[in-house]
């Protein structure tokens, strides 16, 4: 590991998924800016991410991006000591625009390259300093996760190294070793961490990712897509006495399963359906008279009757607790089994308040998560890993291509 100027500031591009974005990160930890460009609302309505949308989406918003990005730094390119990209996991479409344009940028600037797994970058998003007051600006599709205030705007002169006063860092960065639990819309995963980029998996999803858990059953509940912040607020509002769902435990493994889960939540709505179904409906027509035969038009069946709300909550609140309650045991067996100083929780799904107040309630090491606007997909996250793969002296060649099944640990 080489010892990096603290003033190296690298340009990078995240573009995995539905989010545009780009963010300039100096010293690996300190956010210079951080733009994120949303597709949220072209997806909802399809009920998911749709592949040639999203990248056809990228490619109109990359540039706008990018240049909001440098916005912020006087020197503009000048300041640029490095550019970085995810490369996968993720959709190859919207993968290949994001990296082809930093390795454009790298090659017209002559600037070294890196491309980062996306898995790690959710990692490195706890090495982020960050205050929590980081939000995003309501009802704007473009994000400006603007510095903290301890780390007012001076963004050094290329290649000047300007250490930041100790004091000013907080907090520390994690250290070694770390179990990290990364829940996302595509993965599930729980892994080891020994030093920078020593990674064992001990165990992931069998079957449905968590992210993708809360997306299904969100649908299935009627609740609108992304799935995961619209169960955790209708759970808050659900009355006792609530059912409890089952756990897919696969005792002596730290492997996961959702998707017993989620069709134990489509049971009990196909269940639920079928009573009020059966329940007895006035016919008008009968009290009007025998209906002459052959004059009606074939029965149209009909659609399923809608769910009642406070019952969606009692669902809501029984499915997330099922899925917090088998995350927060393995993580915690996981943190003690490894002797782990911290647990680092990553990843969309680490937005969820319900988990990252069980998780820190049970461990018994702090459990560190970025701020709720740096769990899902940014470019910052992506800034902060390709430092650290910098540091290692890696770097990419120009023939660097998109991996859409990328595992952690792979490079
Ligand atoms: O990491 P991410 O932004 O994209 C991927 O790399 O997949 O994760 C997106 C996932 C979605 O499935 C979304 O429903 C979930 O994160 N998510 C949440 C919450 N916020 C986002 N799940 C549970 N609770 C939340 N508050
Ligand atoms: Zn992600």
């Amino acid at each position: 590991m080489t010892t990096l100027p603290e003033g190296f500031t690298i340009l990078a591009i995240e573009t995995s998924c539905d989010e545009t974005a780009a963010a300039v990160v100096r010293g690996g930890r300190t956010i210079l800016s951080n733009v994120v460009a949303s597709q949220m609302d072209m997806h909802s309505r399809y009920g998911g991410v749709v592949p040639e949308v999203a990248s056809r989406q990228h490619i109109i918003s990359l540039v706008p991006v990018v240049r909001e990005a440098l916005a912020a730094l006087p020197g503009g390119w000048a300041d640029i000591h490095a550019v970085a990209a995810t490369h996968g996991p993720g959709l190859s479409g919207a993968l290949l625009t994001g990296l082809n344009a930093a390795k454009a940028i790298a090659w017209q600037r002559g600037l070294p390259f890196v491309g980062v797994n996306h898995l790690e970058s959710h990692i490195y998003a706890s090495w982020l300093d960050v205050d929590d007051g980081v939000t995003k600006q309501p009802g704007d599709k473009v994000t400006d996760l603007t510095p903290s205030p301890r780390h007012p705007l001076t963004p050094s002169p290329p290649h000047l190294v300007t250490p930041s006063p100790p004091h000013l860092v907080t907090p520390s960065p994690p250290e070694f070793p770390l179990v990290a639990l990364v829940v996302s819309g595509g993965h599930t995963l729980l892994a080891l961490l020994r030093g920078h980029g020593d990674y064992t998996i001990l165990g992931q999803t069998r079957d449905d990712a968590v992210g993708e858990a809360f997306d299904k059953v969100a649908r299935i509940l009627g609740l609108g897509y992304p799935g995961g912040p619209a169960i955790q607020q209708v759970a808050q509002s659900a009355q006792p006495p609530v059912g409890v769902l089952p756990r897919a435990w696969l005792r002596d493994s730290y492997d996961f399963s959702f998707s017993g889960l989620k069709t134990a939540v489509l049971h009990k709505v196909q269940e639920r359906q079928d009573r009020q179904d059966r329940l007895p409906k006035v016919d008008v027509k009968a009290k009007a008279g025998r209906p002459v035969l052959g004059s009606q038009p074939p029965p149209v069946p009909s659609p399923p009757p809608p769910l009642d709300a406070a019952w969606v909550a009692q669902m809501a609140y029984a499915f997330q607790e099922s899925v917090v309650d088998v995350l927060s045991t393995k993580t915690v067996d996981a943190a003690r089994q490894h002797g782990a100083t911290a647990i680092i929780l990553a990843g969309g799904v680490a937005a969820n308040t319900r988990l990252r107040s069980e998780l820190s309630r049970r461990a018994a090491v702090p459990v560190r998560f970025p701020p709720i606007a740096l769990c899902t997909d940014n470019a910052a996250m992506v800034a902060a890993a390709a430092f650290y793969r910098f540091a290692a002296g890696a770097q990419s060649g120009w023939d660097l291509d998109v991996t859409p099944n990328l595992k952690l640990g792979m490079s």
